[in-house]
């Protein structure tokens, strides 16, 4: 039998009740006392190993223990996410319909991998994959599916892009000895390096492309690239732009990029993973232009679009191609409804889904997309304020420009050559618990990275966190 909760009948309901209010309770009280906590977990490695024991009982405890130790064990062991300020990597901002969403999911515990193992799933992700489409601008025709991961997406874009170069050859005989080249900027996130070794291209293939005075890849260096390896007889496969590249934000120039695609016959795919969401500000239209030409695309509603981790949307020009390469059916998986539904477990590489559009639908219907727009220029302004701040400090200088709300920042070479002292600040601002960065190394030279876009960020947070680095700026630079 075991313990009520594990029965679902009137009395596990009931504990099983009390136990989720219970949660709730903690995670309000938790939402309220954020701020009172240091972002960034001050714990040494091995500290909250050490706090469990390493036998498990036989038999269950209360939970009032769990609970506390949720208070004394778990949170001194967490980087608070969710705290506003938190500038860090690239955010995962949620919002409070995500949760409660996501608590919904949970409950239904359904595994999602085809449209008869939960038709709902299925229907309600190809909605959401065509409302996110429509709200970004990008092309009409484009479909896709809710991936993990960026690093997922773009995985499966090589893989895609591999088959469709090989004639589908690869899939079924390995490689036969054909040298393909993948091409990104030096900027490209490391998600792509990854994915070119995956999927058996090797990274030795992955060309590195120079970038200009903004780290927005060169077109005319990718073309060169490819001509002069196409003289040495290796087989130019894929090129990958980024919207929004992680150190700086920047920005490669996808349509010259596409017409350069299109004429060596390369698959073009985009990572948009933190940027993306912003496309759906028309000023940002600009950077639409161009796509209608790329094969695939991805960005991650769970960084900066209030959908938490994790959401990550990959679309695909023609999904034929796309489930071609992924598709793998047993008979026991065999659908009954042929084209008539979308079996996702064909659109991506996992066979088991979570139901992750019941957070996009839910976040979107219960915030509405004005007010999304509205709190992402209020990010975007916020990043201004930081600008207007580092320049009225004559210590500090903007390497790069503001691209959307990532600010960079580092103590001028004159006072800080080597940077050591950069690294300094960045570590003591993690270490005071009261903001949380991130340091880069950029061209070889260190830089902050200070990135507006936690949901609860405001204002008061950035001139609280303006004053907190300034007074440590003034130890550092005097000591
Ligand atoms: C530009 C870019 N691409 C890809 C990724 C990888 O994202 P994910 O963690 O969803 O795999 C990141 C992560 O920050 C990123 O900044």
């Amino acid at each position: 039998m075991g313990p009520t909760i594990f029965q679902n009948d009137e009395a596990g309901r009931k504990a099983f009740e009390q136990l989720a209010c219970k949660a709730i309770a903690w995670l309000v009280s938790y939402y309220e006392s954020v701020e009172q906590r240091p972002v960034r977990s001050q714990v040494n490695p091995g500290d909250i190993y050490a706090r469990f024991d390493d036998t498990l009982l036989e038999d269950p405890v209360s939970d009032d223990i769990l609970f506390r130790m949720m208070d004394e064990v778990i949170i001194p062991g967490m980087t608070h996410w969710q705290h506003p300020n938190f500038y860090a990597f690239f955010p995962g901002n949620t919002s409070f319909p995500s949760i409660a969403a996501e608590i919904l999911t949970s409950g239904l515990a359904a595994q999602c991998m085809m449209w008869e193992s939960s038709p709902a799933a299925a229907e309600l992700e190809k909605r959401c994959m065509e409302w996110c489409r429509a709200l970004l601008g990008l092309p009409e025709g484009w479909e896709g599916a809710i991936q993990d991961t960026a690093s997922t997406a773009t995985l499966t874009a090589l893989l895609t892009a591999r088959e469709w170069k090989s004639g589908f050859r690869i899939s079924k005989r390995g490689f036969d000895g054909t040298m393909y080249r993948v091409y990104a900027s030096s900027q490209a996130h490391s998600s792509i390096e990854k994915a070119v070794r995956l999927a058996g291209i090797g990274t030795d293939n992955l060309v590195p492309i120079p970038t200009d005075e903004k780290l927005g890849l060169r077109p005319e260096a990718l073309e060169k690239a490819i001509l002069a390896d196409t003289s040495k007889g290796f087989t130019p496969l894929c090129i990958i732009s980024t919207i929004g590249t992680t150190g700086t934000g920047a920005v490669d120039p996808v349509a010259d990029i596409g017409t350069i695609a299109e004429k060596y016959g390369l698959w073009h795919h985009v990572d948009a993973a933190y940027a993306g969401t912003a496309l759906m500000l028309d000023e940002y239209a600009e950077m639409r232009k161009g796509l209608d030409s790329a094969d695939s695309f991805v960005f991650n509603p769970h960084k900066w679009m209030f959908i938490q981790f994790d959401c990550s949307l990959y679309y695909v020009k023609d999904s034929e191609l796309l489930v071609r390469t992924m598709s793998i059916q047993p008979s026991y998986l065999k659908s009954a409804y042929g084209d008539r539904v979308n079996d996702y477990r064909d659109w991506g590489i996992p066979l088991g889904r979570r139901f992750r559009a019941l957070k996009i639908w839910m976040t979107l219907h219960l915030l509405g997309t004005k007010a999304i727009k509205e709190r992402l220029r209020s990010h975007l302004a916020l990043a201004e304020l930081v600008v207007s701040k580092i320049k009225s400090d004559d210590r500090l200088e903007i390497p790069y420009p503001r691209s959307f709300n990532v600010v960079t920042v580092r103590i001028k070479s004159e006072l800080d050559p080597d940077g050591a002292m950069t690294r300094q600040l960045v570590q003591t601002i993690n270490d005071s618990g009261k903001a949380y960065m991130t340091h880069a190394a950029i061209e070889n030279r260190s830089l902050i990275r200070w990135v507006t876009g936690q949901t609860y960020c405001t204002e008061r947070h950035i001139e609280d966190t303006w004053e907190v680095i300034s007074e440590l700026l003034n130890k550092i630079v005097s000591s």
